[in-house]
């Protein structure tokens, strides 16, 4: 069941990383439709919210049943995992604020998104560098 929980919530953050990356054409096949863009991109968030509370929700299950006290690696986990939400949520609602169908508004929020989602990509590639690290005794967080 442990064993479950773990692995499920290793698959999600890899599941997570595979939509980040899809993601990053959202802009390019919007790219002349600034409502579609808009409207792809509320889309978005909403599934970005989903995996990302599962990723929390497993994670926070299999540290409570497996007894475990706060690590470090924890820590740093449940931080990136604010970062990652409050990034997306000053991003939803710049957009859903801005005038998108402004051409100068558009391509700045076009190349935000692409920005804002590969600064999510490099967080949980190092997230997942780090914990990999650690299941080799390369470090002890
Ligand atoms: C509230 C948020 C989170 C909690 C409570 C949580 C909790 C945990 C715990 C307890 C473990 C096992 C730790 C260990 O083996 O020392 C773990 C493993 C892991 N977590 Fe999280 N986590 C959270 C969010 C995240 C996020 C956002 C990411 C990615 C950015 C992430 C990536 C990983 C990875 C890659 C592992 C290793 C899985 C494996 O051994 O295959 N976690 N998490």
């Amino acid at each position: 069941m442990l064993e479950q929980m773990f692995a499920t919530h290793s698959i999600l953050v890899k599941i997570f990383l595979g939509f980040l990356v899809v993601g990053l054409f959202i802009p390019m096949i919007t790219s002349k439709e600034p409502l579609k863009f808009r409207k792809a991109s509320f889309i978005y968030t909403m599934f970005f919210q989903a995996i990302i509370s599962m990723i929390a929700f497993t994670g926070l299950i299999a540290m409570i049943t497996a007894e475990m006290s706060m690590s470090m690696s924890t820590i740093i986990m449940i931080i990136v995992w604010a970062i990652l939400m409050y990034i997306e949520i000053k991003k939803y609602k710049l957009i859903k604020l801005s005038k998108i169908e402004d051409p100068q508004t558009h391509k700045v929020l076009k190349s935000g998104f692409i920005k804002i989602t590969i600064i999510q990509i490099l967080l949980i590639t190092i997230m997942v560098v780090l914990m990999i690290l650690k299941a080799k005794g390369v470090v002890s967080i």
